[in-house]
C-alpha cells in the first residue's frame, strides 16, 4: 500500500537512499534538509538532484531546531511514518564543536517527538548509533547492555535520543524505533568518514593517517555495514512497529561481522586497484586513538532478525567494490 512518509535529512548519506527506495515504490515522500556545510555541500545537492526526478518526491530546505518550520510541513502533509535521520552526525567534529550537536540532536529530536504528539503517526523511527557502546568490551554489543558512559557528546546525544523517545511512547502512545547504525558506508556516502576520506588522500597524494597506534596485534575493529542492508532493514522496520505498551525499542543493525581496521584499508587498497585498472597502496601514517573512539564496534543483531527476519550480510569487499567504482565515476578518476 502507498503511504506519506517524512524523511528526515533526506540530502544526506542515508537519508538519501531511503527516500529514493520510497519513492521508487510510488509512495509519497517529504524530504527534509537544511543542507548545512558540514560537508562538501555539491553533494548532497547531487543527491537532492536524483530524488527530484521523482514526481512523488517533494523536498523542504528547514532546520528541525526551528519548530515553526517543522510544524509547518506537518500541517501541510498528513504524515503516517516518520524516518528521522537529520542529525549531527561525526564522533570527532562533537569534540570541537558540540553546540551544533545539541540544536540538531536535541533541539530538533524534541521537536520531531512534539510533532508526532501533535501530529501522530504510525511510526517514528529514527537513527541512533553503535557509539551509545562507548568504551564497552562485552562483544557482540546487545540492546540490553549498559550504555550509560557514552564517551563523546555526539553518543550522549544519541542516547539522550533513546531516552526521550521512550518517555514520548509511553506518555503520549507513540510508537518508535530507535536504530543503533554500526559505520554506515558506500556510494554517495559521507566524505568525512575515513574509507572515503582515505580515497580522498590517495587522489591528493598525502598519506592517510590510521589512528590505531600502530598496534596490528590488537588491532581496532569496525562492523562496518553495506548501505543496502541498512536501507532493507529501515523499510522492513517501519511496517512493524512495536504493538505492545510502551511502543518503545531499540535495535542493533549492523554487519555482525566486525573486520580489523588494516583488514578494511587492504581490501580498501584493492578494490581502488581494481576500479583503476592498476595496482594502488595508501601511504600510510600511525597514530594514536582518538579521543572520543572507540576500540572495537560489534553489533549482536538477533533482535532484529527475530522481527524483520533480515539482518545485514553484504561482504566489505563487495561494498567497498561498490564505492570505488562510483568514487572513480563520479570525480573522473579513470
Ligand atoms: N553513517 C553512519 O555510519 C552512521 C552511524 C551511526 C549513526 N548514524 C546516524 O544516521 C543518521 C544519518 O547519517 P548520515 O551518515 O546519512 O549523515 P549525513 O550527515 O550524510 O546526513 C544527515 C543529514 O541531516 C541534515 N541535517 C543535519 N542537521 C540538520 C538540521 N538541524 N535540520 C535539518 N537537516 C539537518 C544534514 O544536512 C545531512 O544532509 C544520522 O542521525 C547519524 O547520526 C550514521
Amino acid at each position: 500500500m502507498k503511504c506519506t512518509y517524512l524523511v528526515t535529512g533526506a540530502a544526506g548519506f542515508i537519508g538519501f537512499y531511503v527516500a529514493k527506495r520510497l519513492s521508487e515504490e510510488g509512495n509519497i515522500v517529504i524530504g527534509i534538509d537544511n543542507l548545512n556545510d558540514y560537508y562538501d555541500v555539491n553533494l548532497k545537492e547531487k543527491r537532492l538532484e536524483i530524488l527530484r526526478s521523482f514526481s512523488n518526491f517533494i523536498f523542504y530546505k528547514i532546520d528541525i531546531s526551528n519548530h515553526e518550520q517543522l510544524n509547518d510541513v506537518f500541517k501541510l502533509h498528513k504524515i503516517e511514518y516518520v524516518i528521522h535521520l537529520a542529525a549531527q552526525a561525526g564522533v570527532r567534529y562533537s569534540i570541537e564543536n558540540p553546540k551544533v550537536y545539541l540544536d540538531s540532536n536535541i533541539i530538533g529530536f524534541f521537536n520531531i517527538l512534539e510533532a508526532c504528539r501533535w501530529n501522530p503517526v504510525k511510526h517514528l523511527i529514527y537513527a541512533s548509533s553503535s557509539s551509545v557502546y562507548g568504551a564497552n568490551k562485552k562483544v557482540p554489543f546487545e540492546e540490553t547492555d549498559f550504555v550509560d558512559n557514552p564517551v563523546s557528546f555526539y553518543a550522549a546525544t544519541k542516547k539522550s535520543n533513546e531516552l526521550m523517545a521512550y518517555t514520548y511512547s509511553h506518555l503520549y502512545d507513540i510508537p518508535t524505533t530507535g536504530l543503533r547504525f554500526f559505520t554506515v558506508y558506500g556510494p554517495m556516502g559521507r566524505p568525512d568518514m575515513a574509507y572515503f576520506s582515505f580515497v580522498d588522500k590517495f587522489f591528493a597524494d598525502e598519506p592517510i593517517k590510521i589512528f590505531n597506534n600502530g598496534n596490528f596485534d590488537n588491532d581496532m575493529y569496525r562492523d562496518f555495514t553495506y548501505v543496502d542492508d541498512i536501507v532493507e532493514g529501515i523499510i522492513r522496520i517501519v511496517g512493524n512497529p512495536p504493538k505492545e505498551k510502551p511502543k518503545s525499542r531499540v535495535l542493533n543493525i549492523g554487519n555482525n561481522t566486525p573486520e580489523k581496521l588494516m583488514y578494511f584499508i587492504e581490501t580498501l587498497e584493492t578494490c581502488l586497484s581494481n576500479s583503476l585498472g592498476r595496482p594502488i597502496f595508501f601511504k600510510k601514517e600511525f597514530e594514536p586513538i582518538k579521543q572520543g573512539d572507540v576500540w572495537k564496534t560489534y553489533a549482536s543483531t538477533n533482535r532484529l532478525e527475530e522481527i524483520i527476519d533480515f539482518k545485514p550480510r553484504t561482504p566489505i569487499n563487495e561494498g567497498l567494490q561498490k564505492f570505488t567504482d562510483w568514487y572513480c565515476e563520479f570525480y573522473n578518476k579513470k
